[in-house]
């Protein structure tokens, strides 16, 4: 993707002195108390500050935190924890700025943290007066916020088309290079896993994905739905019966390319959904009318392993089972470590894909993990982000 890189320009040696603002995604879950449960895109977002800080850059960073009311700071907004944590992970106190949009006092060498942006008036509609404002504060406007990349608001659309100068972070650009990697330039065979509890949330990720991936796994209640397209019983399993023509559609459409949909032939069973339900092992074409089907069986589990160490890249989006509750967690732990042991260029991405590398201890064996949750699911629709299209275009003149 050409796009103008910060490193870049750190190499050709015009950061120095320079006004750099940074756009992080540090939108991170935040217990009652207000402590940061999980800060992995706080982490994420330290290379970019720190790059910029030693490039002699004056550096303003900010971020979205959840989803306040315009014009309405409240407390339980603020950025503060965040700046805590950032400044840990730094080294140095980082202020938090409040009421920044007019002008902002920060000198090379120096960080601040501008206030939580959605505060501001007109930041969800990309208001031009904000963007000019916001670009003007700078003199190089950096999108690291691969998170919010799918969103076209002022401090991530607008002032990149302001600044005078727009560019990708360093964690916007190993995303890009990661999605390419994956999706645009694939080592064959092209191993996709969608799962998840309902097909309309990820139909237009499978019908984009049909028309490149060499198999495409199903999971959870998507893999339902598509069992009854194969003529399958699932009992009273979590199913959208309304949309067996669209998995049927799916499963052709890959037939014609000669790849598949694989579709279990074993599953795990319950009567209730609990934790301490009972599992039974079933073959699929066993499911009883009570029956929930809760998790693949170990057969299938097996055959999708052998796939994915096979594959030549995996993309990776949903746990294939509830994963939560032990007994039925088999097949997605089965996955996970295949994955991890697959010699594949992995990526992964979503918050509960996120949680079951975690719960397995992968991390370090899958190629890339995304930071973004809507944003990732969004590039696997086979859709443009906007940060992407306007750095484009800024990068073309
Ligand atoms: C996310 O958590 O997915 C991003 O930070 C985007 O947040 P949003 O959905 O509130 O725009």
């Amino acid at each position: 993707m050409n796009v103008l890189r910060f490193e870049d320009l750190i190499a050709q040696g015009k950061v120095a002195g320079q006004r750099v603002f940074i756009r992080a995604d540090l939108n991170v879950p935040l217990d009652d108390a207000g402590h940061i449960t999980e800060d992995t895109r706080v982490r994420a977002s330290v290379p970019c500050i720190e790059m910029a800080l030693k490039a002699g850059a004056a550096v303003m960073v900010t971020s979205h935190l959840g989803r306040p009311t315009e014009g309405e700071f409240k407390p339980e907004d603020s950025l503060a924890p965040v700046a805590k944590r950032m400044g840990e992970l730094l080294g140095r106190e980082v202020p938090v700025l409040r009421n920044w949009v007019d002008g902002v006092d920060v000198k090379p060498g120096q960080v601040v943290l501008l206030e939580n942006c959605r505060v501001n008036k007109g930041e969800k509609k990309n208001s031009e007066e904000l963007s000019k404002k916001m670009a003007a504060l700078c003199d190089i406007f950096v999108h690291d916020a691969f998170g919010t990349a799918h969103r076209a608001e002022a401090s991530t659309y607008g002032i990149a088309q302001f600044a005078k100068i727009a560019c990708a972070g360093p964690l916007l650009a190993a995303e890009i290079d990661a999605i390419s990697k994956a999706l645009a330039n694939p080592k064959r065979p092209l191993v996709a896993i969608v799962a998840g509890s309902k097909v309309s949330t990820k139909l237009t990720i499978l019908q984009s994905l049909a028309k490149n991936v060499d198999q495409l796994i199903v999971g959870g209640g998507i893999a339902n739905t598509f069992m009854l397209a194969a003529g399958l019983p699932i009992g009273k399993s979590l199913a959208e019966a309304d949309l067996v023509g669209d998995a049927k559609a799916v499963i052709e459409a890959m037939k014609a390319r000669g790849a598949a949909v694989p579709i279990p032939v074993d599953v795990v069973t319950a009567k209730t959904f609990a934790a301490d339900a009972p599992a039974t092992v079933k073959a699929a074409a066993d499911v009883a009318a009570d029956d929930m089907i809760l998790d693949i069986g170990p057969k299938t589990a097996a055959q999708l392993a052998d796939q994915l160490k096979a594959a030549g890249t995996i993309v990776w989006n949903g746990p294939v089972g509830v994963f939560e509750f032990d007994a039925f967690a088999h097949g997605t732990e089965t996955i996970a470590r295949a994955i991890a042991a697959s010699s594949a260029f992995s990526i992964a991405g979503g918050g509960d894909t996120l949680a079951a590398i975690a719960k397995y201890g992968i991390e370090k064996d899958v190629g890339y993990i995304s930071t973004g949750g809507g944003a990732f699911l969004e590039v696997l629709e086979g859709k443009t982000l906007p940060a992407f299209e306007i750095l484009q275009k800024r990068a073309q003149g």
